[in-house]
């Protein structure tokens, strides 16, 4: 059974296929998503051997022809070495205009992957299987792809949308609890901003959640990526709504950089930057104590807000201020008014940010 959801921006219109075992069915998923005979499926070590004889072998039976290169694992990686690493590999292989990378595995190579099929020969097709959680309902949709340069997350990439995302719930098994926890913030955050049934949801079966149980997973994820993709084909390049999956991402990235991406993971730095819009927004008196509350609580069940070392304070807000989309010394926060919507601030005062930051790092270690 295949839920497919549909990301609609005219010609550049794509499927996002969501099934339990779907990986095996690959081949003609992808065949009929696009024209390519020649295949180049960009990886990392520990996945390919996981899940990749699994896609080659699916596509190898249209008698495609496959190329498997994996990359090293990890963020460190998402470099620009890398990207000419694949590329070189690429121009070797002597692949045409008319080949597929696909990309097999988390965000990392989703982004790296997507960056490299945008600007080799000028754009090829491209295919995204995630294998993480945060991949499948946050990274492999609405087609921002990059690399961190000059240490600086995404500084380069583009806006390039793949021809198919494949998603399989079953390969999030193998995957180990931590990540799975921080592909579960992104989760949360859809529901905080934009549906309140869902996050009701996660709070009622949050223990069979926690368990991978296929059914639960299946319909968090099918429903994540319908929010995405809704907000992403209204708002492609995010001059509008797109801004409100940013929720807890200004504190968050800031956070994560601070960290130097050690200590946190994105989904936990997310977790405490959604406890810190949320208390802005409060202070702000934007929400209720309740809507505060119960963001709070959900948070601490799927145990995210446990691990934040001291930080400076004025070190972590010079850091917000560097955000991109922070303009002429105004910090953009995406506040909450309840749960399931969310409102774009502007003219949050500096005192508001500064004293919530200080409670952030007083309770922070009471959590
Ligand atoms: N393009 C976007 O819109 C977007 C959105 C959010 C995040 N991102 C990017 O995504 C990246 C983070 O993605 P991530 O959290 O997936 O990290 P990741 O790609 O590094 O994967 C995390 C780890 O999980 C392992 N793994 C992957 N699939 C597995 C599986 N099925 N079983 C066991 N282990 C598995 C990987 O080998 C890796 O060690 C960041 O670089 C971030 O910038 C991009
Ligand atoms: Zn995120």
């Amino acid at each position: 059974l295949i839920k497919r959801i549909n990301l609609k921006l005219g010609s550049r219109s794509y499927d996002i296929c969501i099934g339990n075992g779907i990986l095996k069915h690959s081949g003609v998923l992808i065949k009929s998503a696009c024209t390519s005979k020649k295949y180049f499926v960009l990886t990392v070590d520990s996945v390919f051997k996981k899940y990749g004889t699994i896609l080659s072998r699916s596509l190898k039976r249209f008698g495609f022809i496959v190329h498997v290169f994996p990359i090293s694992d990890g963020e460190i990686q998402k470099n620009e070495n890398t990207l000419f690493l694949i590329l070189k590999k690429m121009a070797q292989l002597r692949l045409q205009r008319d080949c597929c990378l696909v990309t097999l595995g988390g965000g990392v190579v989703g982004d790296i992957g997507g960056f490299a099929a945008s600007i080799y020969m000028r754009g090829i097709n491209f295919v995204q299987c995630p294998t993480t959680f945060l991949a499948q309902v946050d990274a492999s949709i609405g087609g921002k792809t990059g690399v961190d340069f000059y240490g600086i997350k995404n500084l380069i990439g583009s806006f390039y949308q793949p021809k198919l995302v494949l998603i399989d719930p079953e390969v999030l098994k193998t995957l180990n609890d931590r990540q799975f926890r921080t592909g579960l913030a992104e989760v949360i955050k859809y529901g905080m901003i934009k549906d309140p049934k869902m996050f009701e949801k996660i709070e009622k079966n949050l223990q069979a959640i926690l368990e991978k149980n296929p059914t639960a997973l299946l319909s968090l994820i099918s429903k994540s990526c319908q929010i995405k993709a809704e907000i992403v084909s209204g708002d492609e390049r995010e001059e509008g709504e797109r801004a409100w999956l940013n929720y807890g991402h200004t504190l968050g990235h800031a956070l994560e950089s601070y960290f130097g991406y050690r200590f946190l993971t994105h989904g936990e730095a997310v977790a405490y930057g959604m406890w810190f819009a949320a208390l802005l927004s409060l202070k702000m008196k934007l929400c209720t104590e309740s809507t505060f509350r119960r963001q709070v609580e959900l948070l601490k069940k799927v145990d995210l807000l446990q691990r934040l070392p001291r930080f400076s304070i004025q070190k972590v807000y010079e850091k917000m201020l560097l955000d991109k989309k922070a303009r002429s010394g105004k910090i953009q926060f995406v506040l909450t008014r309840k749960i399931g919507l969310v409102t774009i601030q502007k003219n949050v005062p500096r005192s508001f940010i500064l004293s919530a930051l200080n409670q952030l790092q007083a309770e922070s270690s009471l959590f």
